[in-house]
This record gives structure tokens, sequence and C-alpha cells, in this order.
């Protein structure tokens, strides 16, 4: 891809014009040079080449009503005005955007092109106009003279959710796929299945979610050695209907859902519903503690083929997806456990297997046996017409050659993968884990999980390719942030562990390295809160010295009680 070379000439020109004051679009756009003068988009003409595809057509479409709603006047068609042109010369995520005299041409060759176009229009108006209601009368409809040429750095940019620990309805998981999209990211991972619940309707294994998609009381607090639980069933699942709203919705707005099937690890809610898929063949449970339990798929029966077989015929007729994220983490417990013997180095089938594949027992004998079952599973969706994403596990053992390699335990995993040769996606916890606190002031913050510190100037800091052998730009797909949801309990509490920590993820997967700018990120911020509070959307304001615990009353029902009472005595 052709390396565009910024061109910020944003802030002198700015001072010239009356209004619009800023420019603070996130992620920087690649290319932008504003000039004198400006060109009013309220009332403005509307034109939409015929060449548009239909979903080019609909995301024009959305723009257009979101500027008629917020600037409380209908467009015209005619002349002049918003342009919609196709532009088969440029790349599937680029566009340009020329606003003059004449109005505003906007030029892309495919959907993300005019996707991104047009949340760069709306971010350079109001913030109103991410609001769905009029905006006051005071708002300014003027956009100023600008050439904006715009492509990403990186083609992967994504944010998992995990929906297994807590379940998000789909009107919560389309919330989280519109403010994706106002920050140009292209990928959501679902996190469908772990321990503690499964979360997507399989027609052929109806257990999965009458079984596995429940579970008998959840962690009270932190501590799991304490074992307490709140007795309260917990749960929910997706229809296949509602998976395919979700991916279709998501696919209108250029973005691809990958699903996750964690196997052959994390997997008790669907042993709760199968046990003779595990190597002791039950009883299970769903799980109600945090961490990761032992009992996994028995990799020596071959029912767990047969079984994924059939669940993976089911998930990619929903999921058009040209990967399939098949897990692989933490297979064997918790590090403690790890230590000690596993289900895999004592199940006579497991034992079974092993030898049959000369597979020598000693310490790294359950890590080939993984790698066994990876491969199998690669070749079960290349039938399918699908390549695989993993945990940086899969490195462990043989390697799975073709595989995908999304990096976690911090940038090891990823550092190691490109060395192979293998392509990777950078997710390191040591930046891209959401799921952490945003503040050291840990009882200003709702629960986070452990005790470590990811505020967003750190995600903002993350450089995908320090550290790299050569030749990684080639094998770096992208990044993405991670969303773990044990301790996140309500939309509110989510909202607040996305944002605004995913605009700095958008700019890391989108902006040129040198072009990254932490205090022009930083003020752009603002607008980005203005926005959040437009779309509705809570975050997180420790940058601005506010962090929020107030906005956030999401800790678990047994721990809030306490916090309050303990924040009473301290009154008195
Ligand atoms: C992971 O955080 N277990 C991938
Ligand atoms: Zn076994």
């Amino acid at each position: 891809m052709k390396k565009l070379i910024p061109i910020l000439a944003v802030s002198a020109l700015l001072a010239a014009c009356a209004q619009p004051q800023e420019f603070h679009v996130i992620p920087m756009p690649a290319q932008v040079t504003i000039n004198q003068g400006s060109f009013c988009a309220k009332c403005a003409n509307v034109s939409v080449d015929e060449k548009l595809d239909s979903l080019s057509r609909k995301a024009v479409a959305r723009f257009v009503e979101a500027l008629e709603i917020a600037s409380g006047s209908k467009t015209k068609t005619g002349e002049g005005g918003f342009r919609f042109i196709l532009n088969p010369n440029l790349a599937a995520e680029q566009y340009s955007i020329e606003i003059n005299k004449e109005g505003a041409v906007v030029e892309a060759s495919a959907l993300n092109g005019f996707v991104y176009a047009c949340e760069t229009l709306k971010q350079m108006l109001p913030a109103a106009i991410y609001s769905g209601k009029p905006a006051p009368a005071s708002c300014s409809w003027l956009l100023p003279y600008a050439s904006i040429l715009d492509q990403p750095r990186f083609g992967y940019r994504g944010v998992m959710l995990d929906c297994a620990r807590h379940f998000w309805s789909v009107e919560e998981t389309k919330k989280v796929l519109d403010v994706m999209t106002a920050y140009k990211m292209n990928r959501l991972h679902w996190h469908l299945t772990d321990d503690q619940g499964w979360r997507w309707e399989s027609k052929n294994y109806p257990l999965l979610t009458s079984v596995g998609g429940w579970r008998a009381g959840t962690q009270v607090g932190k501590d799991k050695s304490l074992g307490q639980t709140d007795g309260i069933r917990y749960g929910g699942f997706y229809t296949q209907d509602e998976l395919r709203d979700v991916v279709a919705y998501a696919a209108e707005r250029g973005i691809t859902v990958i699903p996750e099937i964690d196997l052959p690890g994390h997997m008790l809610a669907a042993l709760a519903a199968y046990p003779n898929l595990g190597c002791k063949g039950g009883p299970y449970e769903v799980r109600q503690f945090w961490g990761i339990s032992q009992d996994i798929l028995c990799a020596g029966n071959e029912e767990i083929y047969e079984f994924l077989d059939k669940l993976f015929d089911e998930l990619v007729d929903i999921f058009p997806s040209e990967y399939i994220h098949v897990g692989g983490d933490e297979c064997f417990g918790g590090r403690k456990e790890r230590e000690g013997l596993v289900p895999w180095d004592t199940c006579p089938k497991c034992q079974k297997l092993m030898k049959k594949l000369g597979i020598k027992p000693g310490k790294e004998a359950r890590h080939y046996l993984q790698d066994y079952v990876t491969q199998r599973i690669q070749k079960m969706l290349a039938d399918k017409g699908r390549k695989i994403i993993g945990w940086d596990e899969i490195l462990e053992g043989n390697l799975a050659p073709g595989a995908t390699v999304m990096g976690w335990r911090g940038t090891d995993g990823g550092e190691k993968a490109v060395a192979k040769g293998m392509t990777a996606i950078m997710s390191p916890n040591t930046y891209m884990y959401i799921d952490y606190y945003q503040s050291a002031e840990f009882d200003k913050e709702p629960v986070c999980i452990g005790s470590k510190v990811l505020p967003v100037e750190k995600v903002y800091s993350y450089e995908p390719l320090e550290g790299m052998p050569e030749g990684a730009e080639d094998l770096i797909l992208g990044v993405q942030c991670n969303l773990w949801t044990e301790y996140v309990t309500t939309p509110e509490n989510l909202e607040y562990m996305l944002l605004p920590r995913m605009c700095a993820a958008a700019e890391v997967g989108w902006v040129a390295a040198e072009a990254k700018d932490p205090a022009r990120f930083d003020k752009s911020l603002d607008h980005a809160f203005e926005i959040f509070d437009a779309m509705g959307l809570n975050y997180c304001l420790d940058s601005r010295g506010k962090i929020g615990f107030d906005r956030v009353p999401a800790r678990d029902s047994v721990e809030l009680a306490k916090y309050l009472e303990e924040r009473e005595k301290e009154k008195k």
C-alpha cells in the first residue's frame, strides 16, 4: 500500500477561519490541508453517483439523515453541495474529501471508504449530529474548505468483546458497533463462549444454550478463594436470528464480526451441556468463579471433532468472516494448576492418542497434543473455506502454518509469530487490555480485574512494530483492544471501560507512527467526549482529572453495598 505523507497544515490556517475553530478528527486523517473559507452543510444539495453499491448508498443515506435531523433542515437534490462519487482508483478503505465553494466532493471505491468519509465529515460538524435529535439552534454547520486524503496504516483494527462472562444485549452490542464505526474500527472479535457461559444458539446442540448458557451464581468480590457466589442464576444467549442481525448491522458499517469459539480450553459451559466431551465425563457445571477451568475438551475422543465439525458448519453459515477465532489460550488451568497434572496427562484416551502421534511424555507433551487439536480444527475450517486465528499459545508445540496469531502475553507472542514468518494481530495485555484499571485511584473506579493500570495515554503510546524483526510490517495485520468482562456488569460499566481507550487504539491502528501526537490526540478527546454524550455513552474522564466512579454504579451488588457502607463510615 502506498505510504502517505501526513500534511498537517491545520492549525495555522484554521486560525484564519472564524468558524469552525478546530480540526479534531480521531483518528487523524493521513493528509489534511485546511483552507480559508467554509461551506454550509445545512440545507445543502446532495447527489450520489449511481455507480455506488447499495451498502455505500445506505451509508451515505445514514449520514444525510443524521445531518437533516440534527440541523433541523432537509437537504435537496441538485448540483453542487455534497457529491458522493465512486473512484475505483482508491483502495477499499481509502477516501478523499474536497471541500470548497462548490461544496464537498467525497470519493471512495468501496463501502468502507464511504463510511469513513462520512464519519470524518460528522466529526468535523457539531457533536449533536451523533444524537439523533435536533441540535441547539446555536450550532454552526459550517465545514472548513479542506483537502483530505485518508487511509489506514493497518487493515485490521479490532475490538474484542467478551459476552461470556457478562452478557450484552443485541441493542448494547449495536451501540458498541456504532462507536466503533465513529472511530473507523473494522473488526468485532466476539468472544462467544467460555467456562462461564455459552452464548450462541446451535440448532444441532441445543443444550449448549439451555444448559451452558446459564450459571447458578456469580463470584462475589475479587477473592475467589473465599468461595462466595451471589446464588443468582445468570446467563443469556443470542438466537441465530440475532447473530445474523448483528452481523448484518456490522457489515453495513464496514465491520466484520469474527466469532470466537475458545477451544480446547475455556470449554466448561459446553462440557456442562455435553459431559461426554470432557476427559472425566462429568458431572460438570457452568463455572461460577472467574479464572480458568482445568476441565477441557478430551483431545483423544473422536466425538469432539464430530461435535466441532457440526458446530462450525452452523457458525460459518452465520458468520461470513474470512477468519474464525479458535481460542487456544490457557488450556491447562491457572498458573498454579499448570505446574501439576491436568486431565490430559492422565486421561487414557488422550494418552493413547499421544502415543499414536509419537508425542513423548514430559512437560511439553500437552502442548504438542494441543497443537494436534489446533491443526485438525484448522484443516476442518480450511475445508469450509475459512482461516483460523488463535491466541499466542498456539505457538507452543509445533506450529500451525497458515494460522494467524493473536499476540496477548505482552508483545512476545506477536514477535515470536512474526519471527517464524506467521501473520499476527497485536493485542498485548501491556497496552491493549482495556479491562484493566484506567487510573491508579482504584477506589474511585469501578472494580476491574487484577491491579494493573492502563490509562488512555499508555494505549496511545503503543507502537506495534517496535522491537519487531525485519519484515514485520508485512506480517502484522493490525491491532485490537480487548474488553474482558469478568468485572464489567452493566452497559454503563462496559462503555466506561471502552471509552476513551478505544479511540487511542483506533489511532494506533490508523495513524502512521510518525504522525501520532499525544497532545493533539488529548485535545481532540474533548470533542470525543461531546460525541459520547450525544450518543448517550458513558466514558472515563481520568484524563480530565475526574475519574467518574459515580457515573458507573456497577460493582456487583454485594461489593457495592459494602463499598457505600464504608464510604458512609469514613464520612462520619
Ligand atoms: C487471554 O487474555 N486469555 C487471551
Ligand atoms: Zn482426554
